[in-house]
């Protein structure tokens, strides 16, 4: 199983940016975290971040056939890209929208997301972690729905 894992803008000052909002992890700290996780649950990981909505529509279609899920922190993004939403909508693989912030909880245009609703679900507000506890997530889904009809998991 394979899972990619997709940044958007100004993750990739994770750890300098606003510390006291998203943590002092920088984003290797927070993919090597997400590496050891995945290897103990025997998948694959892929990481990719822009600060370019362009280049990430670019990486999104091109998990078609390439990756099983993902875990998608758009970032500002979230907010504003029908680009990305058409990107998840067109590729179809499922994904979890991560946040290392409790979106919910901060300003109202923050609360409003293009994804969640085309998502399999949502992680928010637990810093790095987040990145982690969606893997587990989206890896736990995956393999139920990989199941036999009527539920039964595959492990
Ligand atoms: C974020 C939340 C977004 O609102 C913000 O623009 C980010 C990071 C988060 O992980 O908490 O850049 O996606």
């Amino acid at each position: 199983m394979h899972i990619a894992v997709i940044d958007g803008p100004n993750l990739n000052l994770l750890g300098v940016r606003e510390p006291e909002r998203y943590g002092t992890a920088t984003l290797e700290q927070a993919r090597a975290a997400v590496r050891t996780r995945a290897s103990a649950l025997g998948v694959e990981v892929s990481f990719f971040q822009s600060n370019h909505e362009g280049a990430l529509v670019d990486a999104l279609q091109a998990l078609r056939g390439a990756a099983d899920g993902a875990l998608v922190n758009a970032a500002a993004y979230t907010h504003t890209s029908l680009a990305l939403r058409d990107a998840l909508l067109a590729v179809g693989v499922p994904f979890v929208e991560v946040h290392l912030t409790n979106v919910f909880a901060r300003e109202e245009e923050r609360r409003r997301s293009l994804l969640a609703d085309i998502a399999v679900g949502v992680i928010a507000g637990f810093g790095a972690e987040s990145y982690v506890l969606a893997l587990e997530a989206l890896t736990g889904w995956l393999r139920r729905r990989g199941g036999a009809p009527g539920g039964v998991v595959r492990v």
